[in-house]
């Protein structure tokens, strides 16, 4: 039951006798109406999303859906930095560019710097505010991005047509990681490189930061098992060092603990 309905069963039992209709689903809203003797009220409710049922008995504070994230991209004005993740930076450095694929792109960091590189990049993310942002941004830069907005779930990209496919920080419960895994490793061209960074699961115990719910974190041999025609050139668990403000919390400890996972597709015989 949504927590709005929730709250108006509990209220109309302690002060009134009131009664509920509840609407059928129109869009993505219901109707509700709540009446007392001669005393009606409609009120909206927001139906879930399919991508937020197909999650929804997995769901915890850190498996947010689209809802969920464009609220937090417009809380501030930045959510994540405007640099290009560290890994990113150092795992792409012998790399010619060429046409690179950013999937889960937020605000777009990773992929306006890639472009900045000389990268041809397209950037997805399903929240519409993060895009826009990156819009935004990588025109401040004066840098070209394609920019798209999709669920990644039921997104195919265009097979074996990017030589560096990137998935940073996607966290996902295990079964939309794993399609969105093989949609993103078939994308990669021969020779391509792959790469793919999230939140490592020891980080729970060992990082700071992060989600705390251990469904959305991944480990290498989680994502390694998912690749297959690749040579895998890294897969491990990288320490990725924290601002001190974000490691507050463990002011002893400097590092998070991240998945990274590097390789590259074997050329077609
Ligand atoms: C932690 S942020 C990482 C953003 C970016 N990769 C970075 O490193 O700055 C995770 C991103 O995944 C996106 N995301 C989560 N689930 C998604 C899905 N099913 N389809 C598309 N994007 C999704 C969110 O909107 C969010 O922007």
């Amino acid at each position: 039951m949504p927590c709005s309905v929730f709250a108006f069963s509990t209220w109309s039992v302690a002060v009134f006798q009131l009664s509920a209709i509840i609407a059928p689903v129109v869009g993505n809203e219901r109707r509700i109406m709540v009446s007392s003797g001669r005393l009606r009220l409609w009120c909206r409710d927001r139906v879930r999303s399919p991508s937020h049922q197909r999650g929804a008995a997995q769901r915890s504070c850190d498996n947010l859906d689209r809802e969920d994230w464009d609220k937090r991209y417009r809380e501030s004005a930045f959510v994540w930095s405007v640099d290009p993740n560290q890994f990113v930076v150092a795992e792409t450095a012998d790399l010619e560019p060429g046409r690179a694929l950013d999937l889960a792109a937020g605000e777009g960091r990773n992929a306006i710097w890639l472009a900045e590189q000389g990268w041809k990049v397209t950037a997805v993310d399903f929240s519409d505010v993060a895009v826009a942002k990156g819009r935004r941004m990588a025109q401040h830069r004066g840098v070209r991005v394609t920019w798209e907005v999709a669920d990644l779930v039921a997104y195919a990209p265009v097979a074996c047509a990017y030589t560096l496919v990137l998935v940073c920080y996607l966290q996902l419960p295990v079964d939309e990681r794993r399609v969105i895994l093989a949609q993103a490793t078939h994308a990669v061209a021969p020779g391509g490189t792959f790469l793919w960074i999230a939140h490592d699961v020891s980080n729970l115990e060992q990082g700071v930061g992060g989600p705390r719910d251990p469904a959305v974190l991944c480990s290498p041999k989680d994502i390694v098992e998912g690749l297959s025609g690749f040579e895998v050139l890294k897969a491990e668990v990288a320490r990725r060092s924290v601002e001190p403000a974000r490691s507050a919390t463990a002011p002893e400890t400097v590092a998070a603990l991240d998945t990274l996972v590097r390789a590259v597709r074997r050329p077609a015989r």
